[in-house]
């Protein structure tokens, strides 16, 4: 499997609640990969919470943010890179994906909504109707995921060890 990826990154994209982090470190460890994590590394740069820059500076900083990490990101081999759900959002950040495999992880709203209906840490979500927002969210982002190297569709039945495994099945 490493021979096939030959040491190119490989990046998870998807909504909030796919699980990028949880399979990102199993995939990262099958592969013998570092992992990386987009909002972990954001935080450690700027010593605050996603919520605090969110709140503080607003979402326009938070991309900016986003973005030059994942620059730097781009420019390392043999990772797993588990991003932000809005990654996707900024245009220059696909030239940095495509250094890499994109793997989208697409799970539908009634799995998202069950595992984040109690979640405080992400500022997007902190709404009265959770799905109702899951959900408009995915709408106005899915053309974007869809342009990914491959779609993994979750159910609620799979692990995320299965989930790796249908990852490393599939890659090309
Ligand atoms: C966001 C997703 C979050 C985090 C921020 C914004 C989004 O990351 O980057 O709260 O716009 O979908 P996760 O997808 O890891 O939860």
């Amino acid at each position: 499997m490493q021979q096939l990826l030959q040491g190119v990154n490989v990046f998870l994209i998807g909504m909030m609640g796919t699980g990028k982090t949880t399979v990102g470190q199993k995939l990262a460890q099958r592969l013998n990969y570092r992992f990386f994590d987009s909002d972990v590394l954001i935080e450690r740069v700027t010593q605050q919470r996603i919520s605090d820059i969110f709140a503080t500076q607003g979402e326009e900083t938070f991309r900016e943010l986003e973005s030059q990490v994942l620059s730097e990101l781009a420019s390392c081999t043999k990772s797993v890179i588990a991003t932000g759900g809005g990654i996707i959002l900024k245009p220059i950040n696909w030239s940095y994906l495509h250094h890499g495999l994109i793997v989208w992880l697409d799970a539908p709203v009634p799995i998202l909504t069950k595992r984040l209906k109690k979640d405080k840490t992400r500022p997007l979500l902190q709404q009265t109707d959770l799905s109702l927002k899951l959900q408009s969210l995915l709408e106005e982002r899915r053309y974007l995921y869809a342009q990914c190297d491959l779609q993994i569709i979750i159910d609620e039945y799979q692990t995320p060890d299965d989930i790796v495994e249908q990852i490393l099945e599939l890659v090309p």
